[in-house]
């Protein structure tokens, strides 16, 4: 019996032939993996599943249907043998043993001279556990231990960075609202690999506190810009680090493309010939007044909502804002970068007809511990926003939705 542990290793399986014996729940969950790795399965079994039949039906398998027979197992490389029969097992077992033919047993783990380990992906690697002896088999627990180490490499909790295939370069990660766990699994990871951060005021700044101690955080509003505007400033940090070898993370609040200048950026390192990808990101726009309980549409609501950034006055000439027609719409407006020129959209809005009663919220600092909501109209916000002392970063939601949610005032 196994007194030993199992010997790990990983079989090139294409266009070799493998058999499987049984067309159960244990052919449905392994034949995949065997598809995928390229070999020339055949199932032997009068039954099947019906997605085992569906694999079938496609030729990704070919199926004999009927029992098990002496000599099913000649020119095998590997064999799965899973039939509800356990003489059968045991009869294509000593058949498999004594063609040396590495085999699985469903019934029998003692008896098989192979096992299949939990597995996972992620990026280009394959995780694969096993226990290491038939009486500690512990399903379970190699399945939690594969989810934790997949997850883990994901979600960028467990660091294993890339040495041939790393490549310089610089990701424009979009890092949610501010909720360290809103950024994406696929930001968090590039950012556990990062050589260099430069961050924004916005988005998850507790992350930064998680980073590995040779990793050089730079706070994008110090960079010091001189004869240079501060963006012009940002871009040439970004193309210096890169060009020094080093994975450099732009780290952005919200989506990188929604009022985030992350086209300005993607511009110059690609006219820098630095490479670069961009992660998107959870905007804060949608984010924020979901989690102050605001939905941005709703049904027999709002079938439309607006994204607007209320940076200049309706009536600065800059303005590339359609205040009046938005006054005319019946969604939902959202306006980012507002506080300060509330006053004075309100009453554009109102002015080209919109209800003075209309609700208006205004979110602050949203997804975060200091997160507040303080409720107004159009004919109250501006007074509102003094008198609670609103600040930035705020998302301004105007609109019939703001009072649907359990906090509305009139749901
Ligand atoms: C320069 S814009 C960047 C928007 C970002 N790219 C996004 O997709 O969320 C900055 C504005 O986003 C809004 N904002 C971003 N994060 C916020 C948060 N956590 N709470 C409230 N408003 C936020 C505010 O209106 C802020 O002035």
């Amino acid at each position: 019996m196994a007194e030993h542990p199992p010997y790990p290793v990983g079989l090139r399986l294409t266009g070799r032939r493998v058999v499987v014996l049984g067309g159960g729940q244990v052919a449905q969950r392994r034949l995949p993996a065997l598809i995928k790795a390229g070999a020339d399965v055949h199932l032997v079994s009068p039954e099947a599943t019906p997605s085992v039949e569906a694999m079938a039906d496609a030729g990704e398998i070919t199926w004999r249907r009927r029992p098990y027979a002496e000599g099913d197992l000649a020119d095998a490389w590997y064999a799965l043998i899973a039939t509800s029969d356990p003489d059968a097992n045991t009869a294509a077992s000593a058949e498999a043993e004594a063609h040396r033919v590495w085999c699985v047993r469903s019934d029998d783990a003692d008896r098989a001279t192979a096992w299949t380990p939990a597995t996972g992906h992620s990026e280009g690697v394959t995780v694969a556990v096993l226990t290491t002896d038939a009486r500690g088999r512990d399903p379970r627990h190699t399945a939690a231990v594969r989810d934790a180490v997949v997850e883990g490499l994901r979600d960028g909790t467990l660091v294993a960075p890339h040495f041939r295939t790393r490549t310089a370069g610089v990701a424009l990660v979009g890092g949610g609202p501010g909720d360290p766990d809103l950024i994406t699994v696929r930001g968090r990871r590039l950012l556990a690999e990062a050589d260099v951060v430069i961050a924004d005021r916005l988005g998850p700044r507790d992350l930064l506190a998680e980073l590995p101690p040779h990793v050089e955080v730079i706070d994008a509003a110090k960079i010091p810009y001189g004869r240079y505007m501060a963006q012009e400033a940002i871009n040439n940090a970004l193309i210096e680090h890169a060009k020094q070898g080093r994975s450099v993370v732009r780290l952005k609040g919200g989506d990188p493309y929604v009022f985030g200048r992350g086209m300005e950026e993607l511009h110059a390192l690609t006219e820098a010939g630095i490479p670069c990808t961009v992660v998107p990101g959870i905007s804060s726009s949608i984010s924020v007044p979901g989690a102050a309980g605001i939905p941005v549409t709703h049904r027999g609501v709002a079938h439309e909502f607006t994204v607007v950034s209320g940076h200049v006055a309706p009536d600065d000439e800059r303005s590339l804002v359609d205040w009046p027609s938005l006054a005319k719409l019946t969604g939902t407006l959202v306006i980012l970068m507002g506080v300060d020129k509330i006053g004075r959209i309100a009453e554009t809005l109102v002015a080209h007809g919109k209800s003075p009663d209309t609700p208006v919220a205004l979110v602050q600092e949203g997804t975060t511990s200091s997160q507040r909501r303080v409720d107004a109209t159009l004919a109250t916000v501006a007074e509102t926003v003094v008198a609670e002392d609103v600040k930035p970063p705020a998302v301004i939601v105007v609109g019939d939705v703001v009072a649907v949610g359990p906090d509305g005032t009139a749901a």
